[in-house]
């Protein structure tokens, strides 16, 4: 939506923003319900508060605001949900919040209805970021405003912004924890790795990836790292849905084939936490060695009990409730009339041409921070975590 008027404005947003900025530096990311369940809650408060358009420049704060979640498989997704819900209620918005069950149909019902129920700006977190084409189109068409959150949708031209976490940088910090904690610049090594990222329609998992492997690249062309089971090449390693029983699986493969005679495994590049679990249930079934270096992102409450048990290295903070915040100020500027804070215009390209972005900064955890990331901070109890 009006993407090229940004440029006249964007450089004032920025300086903003970079005042506001997103997450502190202090904090360094069940069964489904059908999908219905909570349209039909919502659409029940519906009518009493219409406001003007969106697209109305006089339109005062509040009016509905579609949010469209993947699943409630994961954690996250739940905690992504629940928060924007809150924060766009305080700010005095209602809210048509729906869960599709990883299912890209259902999403695209969902959206449809969003649409045609009146909903003033969408908020878009995609299943497969292909997909939505002729969903967006229709949105567009109505004059609906969309922000695609955390997942960028792609070839779609009806996305006005794009809100995240820096996802090439979640990639580089795994990257460097694993040179750092092998110490791959002096020591002899070689160590062997193995890789598990994300869903191939995700667009994330290519920056994750992507970000790892510009760091670990060259020791693996060097010979430091070895890839036992030679299995590099990102649609190899891609994990369908982040899906934990399929990274489990083909761990279970990986060690069967390759470390199964004793030889040792060093590390696993997890690009999440879901993929991490299921690698970390594969290592407790079938390998006997020194436990790995395993990698994760998210701090999903059973990985951070694994970090606390030594089972898992590492996760990557994204504090879901800074997105949420910055996503709800996107919103309100936008039903405001105005243009959202962005401080990235180069980064996230889909396929339609650059979507300004606001990037929050993802945050290394481990074992040794996590209280102060994740306790004191309020976002788990220490009961959570036991
Ligand atoms: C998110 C990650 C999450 C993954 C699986 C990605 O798009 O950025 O935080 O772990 O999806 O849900």
């Amino acid at each position: 939506m009006k993407r090229k008027l940004l440029s006249t404005v964007l450089s004032v947003a920025m300086v903003a923003t970079m005042l506001v900025g997103c997450g502190s530096k202090t904090a360094d990311t069940a069964a489904e319900a059908p999908a219905t369940t909570e349209a039909a809650a919502d659409t029940t408060e519906a009518a009493t508060t219409e406001a003007a358009p969106a697209a109305d420049a006089t339109a005062a704060a509040g009016g509905k605001i579609g949010v469209a979640m993947p699943t409630k498989d994961l954690q996250r997704w739940n905690q992504d949900g629940s928060n924007m819900e809150a924060q766009l209620k305080e700010a005095g918005y209602e809210v048509d919040l729906q869960y599709a069950s990883n299912d890209v149909q259902t999403q695209v019902s969902q959206i449809e209805n969003m649409i045609n129920n009146g909903d003033q700006l969408l908020v878009v977190a995609s299943i497969d970021g292909s997909s939505l084409g002729d969903v967006m189109a229709q949105a567009k068409e109505a004059g609906i405003p969309v922000i695609a959150y955390d997942r960028l949708i792609m070839n779609s031209d009806a996305v006005s912004y794009y809100a995240t976490f820096d996802n090439y940088m979640v990639g580089t910090k795994q990257g460097q924890y694993i040179v750092d904690t092998l110490d791959l610049d002096n020591a002899a090594g070689p160590f062997n790795m193995e890789i598990f990222t994300g869903d191939p329609g995700d667009n994330n998992a290519n920056f994750f990836y992507g970000g790892a492997m510009d760091v670990l690249q060259k020791y693996i062309d060097e010979g430091k790292l070895v890839v036992k089971s030679g299995q590099v090449d990102f649609a190899t390693v891609a994990t369908a849905n982040w899906d934990t029983a399929t990274a489990q699986s083909r761990m279970e493969n990986i060690l069967a084939s390759y470390y199964a005679d004793g030889t040792k495994l060093d590390v696993v590049l997890c690009s999440n936490d879901s993929t991490a679990l299921g690698v970390e249930n594969a290592l407790a079934a079938s390998y006997t060695g020194d436990y790995p270096v395993v990698t994760g992102q998210d701090c999903d409450v059973a990985n951070v009990k694994n970090m606390i048990a030594g089972k898992q290295s590492m996760s990557i903070f994204k504090d879901t409730r800074e997105l949420a915040t910055q996503v709800v100020s996107m919103v309100d500027a936008i039903m405001k009339g105005g243009e959202a804070p962005v401080n990235d215009t180069k980064t996230y390209d889909n396929g339609t041409g650059v979507i300004p972005s606001y990037l929050c900064e993802p945050v290394f955890a481990d074992k040794d921070n996590y209280k102060e990331l994740l306790i004191d901070s309020g976002y788990y109890t220490e009961d959570d975590l036991k």
